[in-house]
């Protein structure tokens, strides 16, 4: 059981939505799926803009798709959209390469006024790659993921968030058949530090701000 995880971040800095992704594949890998990991800066800019699927990096990405069960798409909004390098990548796949995937999107804005932007401007692409099993997505604030200026490779995530990528991401395991290990007494990333496989604990700030995490 394998879940491709495509970072749409063209960002060099810490990714907030890379951090969602983190998060998620902590989760699933705690259960013991094998995760990969994908990111829009793998891919070389010319490939992207040219649309070379001949290219070696669109031909990387094509078997990653195939060889997964499923694809969590972590992507920014960008002037209430995903960023353009996320669609380049997606047009490098051949038509219906989402058939039969479940397909699981996370976001990151600056605005919880552009939350509904995986609605109406990554779902429609999913779909027309084939994708028929896209679930609801999470989409995360700004303030919703927080570095500390000492350890920025280590982002705090806000409670409500974790909670929202939790049940994302069970339910996501659920379809795929993957049976779940009951973590609902502990808090969350006590319960990810003492699974097997947790490869990776992300502290979790609490909640004081909940206004993007509904
Ligand atoms: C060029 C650009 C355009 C943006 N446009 C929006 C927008 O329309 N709506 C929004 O909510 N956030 C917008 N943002 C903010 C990013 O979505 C936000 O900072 C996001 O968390 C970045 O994710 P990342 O750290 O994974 O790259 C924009 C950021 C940039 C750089």
């Amino acid at each position: 059981m394998s879940i491709l995880f495509i970072s749409g971040s063209p960002s060099h800095l810490p990714s907030r939505s890379g951090a969602l992704a983190d998060y998620g594949g902590s989760r699933v890998r705690a259960v013991s799926v094998t995760t990969e990991r994908l990111s829009v800066l793998d891919i070389p800019a010319d490939d992207l803009v040219n649309v070379r699927r001949q290219s070696e990096a669109a031909a990387t990405l094509r078997q990653a798709v195939v060889r997964s069960d499923a694809i969590v798409i972590a992507t920014p909004i960008y002037n209430a959209s995903v960023p353009g390098g996320l669609k380049a990548l997606l047009d490098l796949l051949p038509q219906r390469a989402l058939h039969g995937k479940i397909v699981l999107p996370l976001a990151s804005g600056g605005s919880a006024g552009h939350q509904l932007a995986i609605e109406y401007s990554l779902k429609p692409v999913l779909s027309a790659l084939g994708g028929r099993h896209v679930l609801a997505g999470v989409f995360a604030c700004e303030h919703d993921v927080e570095w500390r200026p000492d350890t920025p490779a280590d982002p705090l995530l806000l409670e409500a968030l974790t909670g929202r990528l939790d049940e994302a991401t069970d339910l996501l395991l659920t379809l795929l058949g993957v049976p779940l290990v009951d973590r609902r007494s502990q808090p969350n990333g006590a319960a990810l530090q003492g699974l097997p496989g947790a490869s990776t604990s992300i502290p979790l700030r609490p909640s004081n701000r909940e206004r993007c995490s509904a």
